[in-house]
């Protein structure tokens, strides 16, 4: 069975306090379930103790980043490059709408994000805001985030979802995974999943609670 992925993307929240309380609750709670990924990606700063925690609770999942630099490691100041995020996670987010938007991101910029990533050994979840979003060749994971949907427990529809990715998916034949990001719930994450063309999803704020994300994971049978 094709493999899908469950990803926890929790933006710029929690304080490490919260974050060692959501991993222990979580990680006492989840049951692993045979072909999901599940992939963390907490703030820069939590990466090497949330790390540890995985290792101490010998949990099936794995980290990413929310973003990476596209430089090479040097006089960068602020920059955090994939050579040190390589050390803990797989995964990156990159191209999000909320860092286009408030940080001016382009998609010149992602490409060179992207660059770094793959020459570091890490895997990027590229988000496309719709079928048209530019994206660079190499990318195997791509989240489809329609910007209406971000936050705002408006979800794109299954069928529309579908229908991009299949779009997305006929334009770029190296993306062999195909994300849906946007109010995804506890509720509704079944009836993406179940979706042909949909193979998981990126959850922002119904991954801040832990017992809500486990029940996120639980639902997303195909
Ligand atoms: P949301 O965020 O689940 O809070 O809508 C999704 C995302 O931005 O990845």
């Amino acid at each position: 069975m094709k493999k899908l992925y469950i990803a926890a993307n929790w933006k710029a929240n929690k304080t490490w306090e919260e974050v060692s309380a959501w991993v222990k609750t979580f990680l006492e709670t989840y049951q692993k379930v045979a072909d999901l990924e599940i992939i963390l990606c907490p703030s820069f700063i939590y990466l090497s103790q949330v790390k540890q925690l995985i290792n101490m609770y010998k949990a099936a999942c794995v980290l990413g980043a929310q973003d990476i630099s596209p430089f090479p490691k040097g006089a960068y100041t602020g920059e955090v490059t994939g050579e040190q995020i390589k050390e803990y996670a797989d995964f990156v987010i990159i191209g999000h709408s909320e860092r286009r938007g408030h940080v001016g991101e382009t998609d010149d910029l992602l490409e060179k994000k992207v660059a770094k990533a793959i020459e570091y050994n890490l895997t990027p979840i590229f988000c496309a805001q719709d079928e048209n979003t530019p994206i660079p060749d190499s990318v195997s994971i791509i989240a489809y985030e329609p910007v209406s949907a971000i936050g705002t427990g408006n979800a794109d529809t299954p069928e529309n979802a579908n229908k991009v990715a299949k779009e997305i998916k006929e334009k770029k034949p190296n993306a062999k995974y195909l994300l849906y990001g946007g109010s995804v719930t506890k509720e509704n994450v079944g009836s993406f999943i179940t979706q042909g063309h949909i193979d998981g999803v990126l959850v922002g704020k119904a991954s801040l609670d832990p017992l809500e994300f486990c029940s996120i994971i639980h639902n997303a049978k195909k």
